[in-house]
């Protein structure tokens, strides 16, 4: 993540009480630098003129008058500030009267931390034409969801190694979310063996702080966390599409990329994930009934509005024995083009996944790692080789260049 990312936020609030906790929550925010903080209302402007914040989050409690004369105050002196109001008072006029004086967002305290990053980002958001020239900021992170058109396409081996790859970069802060709820395999795949699990995150989401949500989360080696699949099934089955969309929104403060690889069974925590995605890599491969499936997924996408545009297809295993499809047949059955091939690797994927060690560590000389670190790199919209996202025929047999 780049400097320019960063949100810089002053805080007022005469309350030490209501402070310490607001405070303990924005440190928790992994793309929000807490600039400055101040207990008076009046010392405030002062603080602003120096520190030049880009959001200013005032706590109206302690005097909601004086506050609503300073975010007015605020509001004229700095135009592009975004002001970000704060209080346990819910009366329909005066949280009105507060936006009039010139609050982006108001806050009911005490705030659920998801809320709050919320908030933020919508702020952030509508601030980012006047931070990038009138350009729309690039979100500073990016949910990736993985869907397959039938079991064991290869959602999981992808998922795994392009987060390992992703990780790869010191800017990145990668997360792998298991959302195949009752069957995922993640934490075997990276031969994790996790204290806590998405049930912990997911069902607790409204007590849940940062702290509490790292602390959920099990690092592999190679820098990539992981956030499986609960133990018990009734876990599982307790979970809901609501508690998913803010463990989201929670875990796209906190990462630059979080992966999210979704159940076959198309469920509405699946459909929340999809929502929130801002790609979804479709994983199908050259047979017959995968293509039928994806041809049909991609339909059913489309009758949700922005999803369709959002897919980009991937074919794994390409070259493997018995493939009579070809990929052009492929993209004319699929009607859109494929965005990228996996060659097949059985000896390297196969191996990897029976030892619970990723391509990066297992075979990093691998032809299909190799395409996986390729594919980290376009999703990144970093400059790869055209021929990078095909698998080549060869006389001797499939290449990745030749
Ligand atoms: N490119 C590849 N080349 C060879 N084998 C592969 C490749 N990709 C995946 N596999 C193998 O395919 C099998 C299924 O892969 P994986 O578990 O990743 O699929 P999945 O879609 O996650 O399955 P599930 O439906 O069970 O979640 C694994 O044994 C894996 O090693
Ligand atoms: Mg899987």
């Amino acid at each position: 993540m780049s400097v320019s990312d960063w949100v810089r936020l002053a805080l007022v609030d005469p309350s030490d009480q209501t402070r310490d906790s607001l405070r303990d929550a924005l440190l928790g925010l992994d793309t929000l630098w807490l600039e400055a903080e101040c207990a008076r209302y009046e010392f405030f402007p002062d603080v602003v003129r120096q520190a030049r914040p880009d959001i200013a989050l005032v706590v109206m409690d302690s005097n909601p008058q004086a506050a609503l004369s300073l975010i007015q105050q605020l509001s004229q002196e700095f135009p592009h500030m975004g002001i970000l109001a704060a209080s346990s008072r819910t009366d329909g006029p005066f949280i009105l009267q507060t936006l009039r004086s010139g609050a982006k967002e108001f806050l009911t305290l005490p705030v659920a931390l998801d809320e709050l990053v919320a908030a933020l980002q919508r702020v952030r958001q509508q601030l980012a034409p006047v931070e990038n020239n009138g350009q729309p900021l690039a979100p500073s992170s990016q949910i990736i969801a993985v869907i397959g058109s039938r079991g064991g396409i290869g959602c999981t081996s992808i998922g795994i190694n392009l987060g390992v790859a992703l990780a790869q970069n010191p800017n990145h802060n990668v997360v792998f979310v298991d959302l195949d709820l009752a069957l995922g395999d993640a934490d075997v795949t990276l031969d994790l063996i996790p204290s806590y699990t998405l049930a912990d995150v997911a069902l607790s989401v409204e007590r849940l702080d940062m702290t509490l949500l790292r602390r959920s989360l099990v690092r592999h080696s190679t820098g990539l966390s992981l956030l499986p699949h609960p133990v018990q099934l009734e876990d599982a089955a307790a979970i809901q599409e609501e508690q998913i969309s803010r463990v989201l929104g929670l875990l796209r403060a906190a990462f630059t990329h979080v992966i999210v690889d979704l159940s076959k069974g198309y469920r509405p925590t699946d459909l929340a994930a999809l929502r929130h995605a801002d790609v979804i890599l479709l994983v199908t491969q050259l047979e017959l009934t995968a293509l039928r499936n994806a041809v049909r997924l991609l339909l059913s996408l489309q009758s949700f509005e922005g999803l369709d545009q959002r897919v980009r297809v991937i074919l794994n295993r390409v070259g493997a024995d018995h493939q009579e499809i070809t990929v052009k047949k492929a993209e004319e059955t699929l009607g859109r083009p494929v965005f990228w091939q996996i060659p097949n690797d059985a000896k390297a994927m196969l191996a990897s996944r029976n030892l619970g060690v990723p391509l990066l560590q297992h075979a990093p000389r691998s032809k299909v790692w190799q395409s996986i670190q390729d594919l980290a790199k376009a999703l990144c919209g970093e400059p790869v080789p055209p021929e990078a996202a095909a698998v080549k025929k060869t006389r001797k047999g499939f290449s990745l260049f030749s």
